[in-house]
């Protein structure tokens, strides 16, 4: 999260306000960040997902995943699983 716009969360509270925020956003738009499981063994390794963005009037596609699993084509996978969702299914 060091590298994200915001920064990492600076308390657990404020981990717990964003996951909720997420999944309100579930609630209501029917897709969100969802957490990323590594295939082989279903260990948490990231989120990613479709946040719509009012105040931009678009919305966003992110990832993000824990450092040991960059540079494995991972965030590739997980963007063109959710533009094919956006695209077929929203
Ligand atoms: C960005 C991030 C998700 C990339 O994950 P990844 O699984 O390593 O990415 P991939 O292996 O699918 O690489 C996809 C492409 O992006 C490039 N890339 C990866 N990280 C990059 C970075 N930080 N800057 C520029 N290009 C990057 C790769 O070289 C690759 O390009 P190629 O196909 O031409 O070789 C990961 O580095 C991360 O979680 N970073 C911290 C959070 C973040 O910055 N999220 C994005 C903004 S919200």
């Amino acid at each position: 999260m060091r590298f994200t716009v915001t920064g990492p969360d600076k308390s657990i509270e404020e981990t717990r306000t964003r996951l909720a925020f997420f999944e309100n956003h579930q609630w209501e738009h029917g897709f969100s960040k969802w957490v990323v499981l590594n295939a082989a063994s279903g260990v948490p390794i990231g989120d990613s997902g479709l946040l719509v963005l009012p105040e931009c009037g678009w919305i966003d596609l992110g990832f993000r995943l824990a450092q040991p699993h960059w540079g494995q084509g991972l965030a590739t996978e997980a963007a063109s699983a959710w533009v094919r969702a956006a695209f077929d299914e929203y």
